[in-house]
């Protein structure tokens, strides 16, 4: 059979990195082909090469056997290849018929936009993805988990037969998830080609036929995905055993209480939630998408107003309005909507991990000190691992997973009594995971106290001491951590709709 796509030999440097060293690729009609590495792997930047947006360095590449040299995005189109980027592309001020049908807007005569077409076009995209959605929507106006949605709909729009999708799941909900594994399954069934990235291992069972793995910008193997291991693809992925360490819960019970929420709420979001968490405690937020963790978060930090309740640190109540205020009481937050509140991407790796507290690096006279800005930032790149060539490379030229551990750092080095990470290792490869774990326990262990929300159970029960559970706005639990919890367990509760709240009694 010949091979929809075939790359082989591919070469790329950027300055101080060799990206992709002799990479080889290959894609057959109607299959899911897993492209998988660590942060920095280079697998963006080989899915970029193949849809027009990089030239190789070097190296070949067929479609249908022929020689093709795709020198732009368009290029790519013509010759049938889509690509879903990492990072969303959307025009936020267009409606999403704008942005699906960008520059191939339906005209009537004399040039005129053809608003009725353009929307029904998109109804019809949308409803082939089981969207339901009104085509006139602002994007600015939907959640990242929608953006994401919409993006995949203006790919499809090209009736592409190559379609890449870099990381589409990352912001996706189970639900949202299970569409769009419906979606690839026709596509699939229609003789499409599908790329498919993802740092969520469970999906590579669940739809890759093959699995490409690279480490280092170097290919090491592909390997069927029924017949191999998860272990093995992780193994060959890190290039050494990754050992999960045993979660140990300290006992904390008698740990002074750092935070106390107490009758929180806020329309329906947040409904009469109330918890304490103390020094030296993680406490985890499960819960459906939009239970309300990260409302209940947001109110926290002072980024949204409170209908009711009280909030206190060490025993005081706090009246926080703004973020700002927040830092000022010690309370840090790492949002879940990195891109948008979390990094300055033109700025140094060195000047965004610095900036959370550069009085700490400003003398008197009002001079930075670099040097002990680049010590700091050293530290932490050695300590997350973070791939980069060195601490003044610019933050947008990083990769996504190592973009999100500058974040991190940033907020490990802030010196909050209370932190909370909101889905902290999204997009995040398996080997880093692991070290991110570690660091929060140690962050733990130093006497912080931390809210970890995440909607991987199997991270919330890894890390939690306790875990709190919320459904529709409500704690509905608050269960203990460790090897006392099921998943079902935890389930039971997220999904505890309407009735009387119940609470295990004996762990608060
Ligand atoms: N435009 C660029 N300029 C300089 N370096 C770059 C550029 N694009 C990528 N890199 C570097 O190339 C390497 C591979 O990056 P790439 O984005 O392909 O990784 P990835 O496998 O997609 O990682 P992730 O899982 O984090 O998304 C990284 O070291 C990255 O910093
Ligand atoms: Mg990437």
């Amino acid at each position: 059979m010949t091979h929809l796509v075939e790359m082989k030999g591919i070469e790329k440097r950027f300055p101080g990195v060799h990206a992709l060293k002799a990479v080889q690729f290959d894609l057959k009609p109607g299959e899911v082909h897993a492209l998988m590495g660590e942060n920095g792997a280079g697998k963006s930047t080989l899915m970029k090469i193949m849809s027009g947006i990089y030239a190789r360095d070097g190296g070949e590449m067929f479609v249908d056997g022929n020689p093709v040299s795709p020198d732009s995005p368009r290029a790519a189109q013509d010759l049938g290849i889509g690509i879903i980027h990492q990072e969303l592309s959307l025009m936020n001020d267009l409606t999403a018929a704008q942005n699906v049908l960008i520059g191939r807007e339906p005209r009537r005569s004399f040039g005129r936009l053809d608003e009725a077409a353009l929307n029904a076009k998109t109804a019809e995209i949308f409803a082939s993805l089981n969207l339901s959605m009104d085509p006139r929507t602002q994007v600015s106006t939907q959640t990242i988990a929608r953006q994401q949605l919409i993006e995949i709909a203006k790919a499809l729009s090209y009736n592409p037969r190559v379609l890449i999708m870099d990381e589409p799941t990352a912001a996706l909900n189970d639900t949202e998830i299970s569409e769009l594994f419906k979606v690839i399954a026709k596509l699939r069934a229609d003789g499409v080609g599908i790329v498919y990235i993802s740092h969520r291992m469970d999906e590579i069972k669940r739809i890759a036929d093959r699995v490409t793995i690279l480490r280092d910008g170097a290919y090491i193997d592909t390997v069927g995905a029924a017949e191999t291991p998860l272990a093995t693809i992780i193994q060959l992925m890190v290039g050494r055993e990754v050992t999960q360490s045993a979660p140990v819960i300290p006992d904390t019970s008698q740990n002074p209480v750092a935070l106390e929420v107490r009758h929180l709420s806020r329309g329906k979001e947040v409904r009469d939630v109330s918890f304490d968490l103390r020094k030296g405690e993680i406490l985890g937020f499960a819960g459906l998408m939009g239970a309300g963790r990260t409302e209940v978060a947001r109110i926290i930090f002072g980024a949204d107003p409170r209908d009711s309740g009280e909030i206190l640190v060490d025993g005081k109540p706090v009246n926080i309005r703004t973020p700002h205020a927040a830092v000022e009481a010690g309370i840090g937050y790492l949002s879940e909507d990195r891109k948008h509140f979390g990094l300055a991407v033109d700025m140094t790796v060195r000047a965004n991990i610095a900036m959370a507290c550069m009085a700490q690096f400003t003398s008197r006279a009002g001079v930075l000190n670099e040097t002990a800005m680049k010590d700091i930032a050293d530290k932490y790149i050695g300590q997350l691992g973070i791939r980069t060539p060195s601490d003044v490379q610019q933050v947008r030229l990083l990769s996504g997973g190592n973009q999100q551990k500058v974040v991190i750092a940033k907020w490990l080095l802030r010196d909050c009594d209370v932190l909370i990470f909101d889905e902290p290792t999204r997009g995040i490869d398996v080997g880093a995971k692991s070290e991110i774990y570690a660091l929060l326990e140690d962050l733990a262990a130093q006497g912080r106290a931390i809210i970890v929300i995440s909607s991987e159970l199997p991270e919330v029960m890894r890390l939690g001491h306790r875990i709190a559970v919320m459904c529709e706005g409500r704690l509905t639990a608050i269960l203990p951590g460790g090897a006392d919890v099921t998943q079902e367990q935890i389930m039971e509760y997220a999904t505890q709709r309407d009735t009387a709240s119940r609470f295990s009694e004996e762990v608060l």
